[in-house]
């Protein structure tokens, strides 16, 4: 071989262009959380509030019903668009939480919700689409969009009223090369639950404007006042909105990586050629276990529910005694965003003297977009006592700052 034709093989060596469009998930803030992570690992006593796991369990219904699937040699392949008794469990839950009358053709099973929005946006996605996004916005988004040729156009919310969501600013975002709305609520991470009157102004403009409704509803089933409404069963919506949803936060299961999409038949069909190549099917034991979760749902949502509505009352009561913070109460989901500002330096400062000097790891809010800045995300993600403990540490590190406490 010439030293050449060595050369032109290294010349061709080069990865995609693709993946310099999935850089977009933010550094700093995961940087934070895997230092947390590490201390804790090393035994250092820090309270992880920065990551949107559940410390409990799956349930035991969801354990017991995997191992029995297993046991009963459920080891093989499965339908690229999920086992019919699956399909039938997320249609009947679809159904009855919505009031629509979905089939099975009506869904594709996917391993989590995350999957599915990556799934979604390769199927309705051109290179050169715009879709908006509010933000502060879920830090995959951007990545996850651009993947597939998107052009993110972040539409920033505002801390001032309550981060909510508002139909005339996504309409002013719109152009000739829109081609979808990503909306996610409950929403993470400022906790907003979209109301009926904002969904009803972001269907119009869907209609008038021809445009895909991508609907990440992994938190819905974590409302704690306000319904959850969700934009499929708005008139004129069915045919345009993709439902995006997961077991991975009402039922805690996580790590069991399982999700679906629910919308028009047509698009599910080209979902299944696409689950096809990319995944063979998702493991059998895996969809049984969603079937039990499913089965299940009520007793297991409204657990999991109570225990995040405790959490944030236990949170925000603390918190928003404290001067200097400025605490917005979700509505939904498991986060809580924490103004910092007026300490006077940015999030990322404080996150990261946070969890030098107190042992409490939370996300700056820049790491969701510019109009994070001044916030901090707080992870509703550990037991009642470990999150009194963080907030009155929160309270003797604010206190610190503002000179009040020693
Ligand atoms: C808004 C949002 N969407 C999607 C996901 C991914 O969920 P899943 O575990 O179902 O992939 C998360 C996970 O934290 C999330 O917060």
């Amino acid at each position: 071989m010439s030293p050449d034709a060595g050369c032109q093989r290294t010349a061709r060596r080069r990865f995609a262009e693709r993946v310099g469009r999935v850089d977009a998930v933010s550094v700093t803030g995961w940087e934070l959380h895997a230092r947390a992570m590490a201390r804790r690992l090393a035994g250092e006593d820090v309270i992880v509030l920065s990551i949107g796991d559940h410390e409990f369990d799956a349930p035991d219904v969801v354990v017991n019903q995997t191992i029995a699937a297993l046991r009963a040699g459920r080891h093989h392949y499965t339908p690229a668009a999920g086992t019919t008794p699956l399909r039938r469990a997320i249609a009947a839950d679809h159904n009855r939480r919505t009031g629509m009358a979905i089939d099975t053709d009506g869904v594709a099973v996917l391993p989590g919700a995350q999957c599915g929005l990556y799934a979604a946006a390769q199927c309705l996605i051109d290179p050169g689409d715009e879709v908006l996004v509010a933000e502060p916005m879920y830090v995959t988004y951007a990545g996850t969009l651009q993947t597939a040729g998107a052009v993110v156009v972040p539409v920033p919310l505002s801390g001032a009223d309550g981060f909510a969501l508002d139909p005339a600013r996504l309409a002013a975002h719109i152009t000739l090369r829109t081609r979808a709305v990503l909306l996610n609520s409950p929403h993470n991470p400022t906790g907003t639950v979209a109301r009926r009157e904002a969904l009803e102004g972001l269907a119009s403009l869907c209609c008038e404007n021809d445009l895909w409704l991508m609907s990440d509803e992994v938190y819905a089933g974590m409302t704690y006042e306000q319904p959850h409404v969700s934009p499929c069963s708005l008139p004129g919506m069915a045919d345009r909105t993709v439902t995006i949803d997961s077991l991975s936060k009402r039922s805690a299961m996580t790590g069991w990586r399982i999700g679906w999409i629910v919308g028009p038949p047509d698009l599910v069909a080209h979902l299944e050629v696409l689950a096809g190549c990319m995944l063979f099917g998702v493991s059998p034991f895996i969809q049984d276990a969603a079937v039990a979760a499913l089965q299940a749902a009520d007793e297991i949502g409204e657990a999991v529910r109570a225990r995040y509505r405790r959490r944030r009352d236990l949170v925000c009561d603390a918190l928003e005694a404290l001067p200097g913070l400025k605490v917005v109460r979700p509505e939904g989901g498991m986060f809580v965003m924490l103004g910092v500002a007026d300490f006077g330096f940015s999030a990322t400062a404080f996150a990261t003297r946070l969890l030098d000097e107190a042992g409490v790891s939370v996300l700056p809010g820049d790491s969701f977009g510019a109009s994070g800045a001044g916030y901090v995300r707080l992870a509703l993600s550990a037991g009642e006592e470990e999150l009194a403990e963080a907030c009155r540490r929160i309270g003797r590190f604010t206190g610190r700052l503002s000179g009040a406490a020693p």
